[in-house]
């Protein structure tokens, strides 16, 4: 999968993709990332990427000229209507699509090339949504001052389901959401440790005991935090 993101502060991207998960998978080949300065693309003398909005009011909006041009130079057309198949130019904004592991799962699944647009300040010209965006995402019912960490965590949770992405030693299946609710405690080593000690159920080495503990302490779990996603049989 290539994926590029687009912004006005690519300094904000520094090493994020450098570690653990992101950075291997890059290694691989799995997935190449680059990061691209929307500045770049604009063609005045100012190199203006933002202006006021028409109509009045507060804060900027990101003008459109610079994102249709990195989008025309990434994608080969600035149409939506004529993307390959596989390509999907995303808007990273407050005003989109909440963000699920089953959205992620399937952008995973079914997508080659991945534009991730920035949002700032006040907005985006529309003109983007209406011509070039495929999909408007929001990472979560509060507000950032921009897509930009909604773009890495926008690419996190996608890389690590590529194929071949996650060692053998990990796997996807068993996590909170794909299950559909959180995940259970987890203990290591030592057995005690300030007085704490670890739940004797995990000591004994019966995978039936330990199995449905940890389902009732993730139900539990999820009971506290998040009834939204249980139904009623669990609850
Ligand atoms: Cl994608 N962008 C911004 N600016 N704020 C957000 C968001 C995105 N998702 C949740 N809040």
């Amino acid at each position: 999968m290539k994926v590029d993101v687009l912004t006005i502060f690519p300094e904000f991207f520094g090493q994020v993709f450098e570690f653990g998960i992101i950075r291997r998978a890059k290694l691989a080949s799995l997935v190449e990332i680059n990061v691209l300065d929307i500045r770049e693309f604009t063609t005045d003398k100012h190199r203006m990427v933002d202006d006021r909005p028409f109509g009045g009011g507060d804060g900027m909006v990101l003008k459109p000229e610079p994102i249709f041009a990195a989008v025309e130079s990434l994608v080969g057309t600035c149409n939506k209507a004529d993307y390959p198949s596989g390509t999907r130019v995303m808007l990273l904004t407050p005003q989109g699509q909440p963000l699920k592991q089953a959205v992620v799962k399937e952008i995973a699944d079914k997508s080659e090339h991945l534009v991730l647009i920035c949002g700032r300040y006040e907005g985006v010209d529309e003109r983007v949504n209406e011509v070039l965006v495929t999909d408007e995402i929001s990472i979560g019912d509060y507000v950032l001052s921009g897509g930009e960490p909604a773009a890495v965590v926008l690419v996190d949770s996608i890389t690590r389901l590529l194929p071949g992405a996650l060692g053998s030693e990990t796997s996807a299946v068993n996590e909170s959401f794909s299950s559909g609710i959180l995940d259970y405690p987890h203990y290591t080593r030592p057995a005690e440790f300030s007085g704490m000690r670890v739940p004797d159920v995990l000591l004994n080495g019966n995978h039936a005991e330990i199995e449905k503990w940890r389902r009732e302490k993730a139900l539990e779990k999820t009971r506290k935090f998040r009834k939204d996603l249980l139904d009623e049989d669990d609850c």
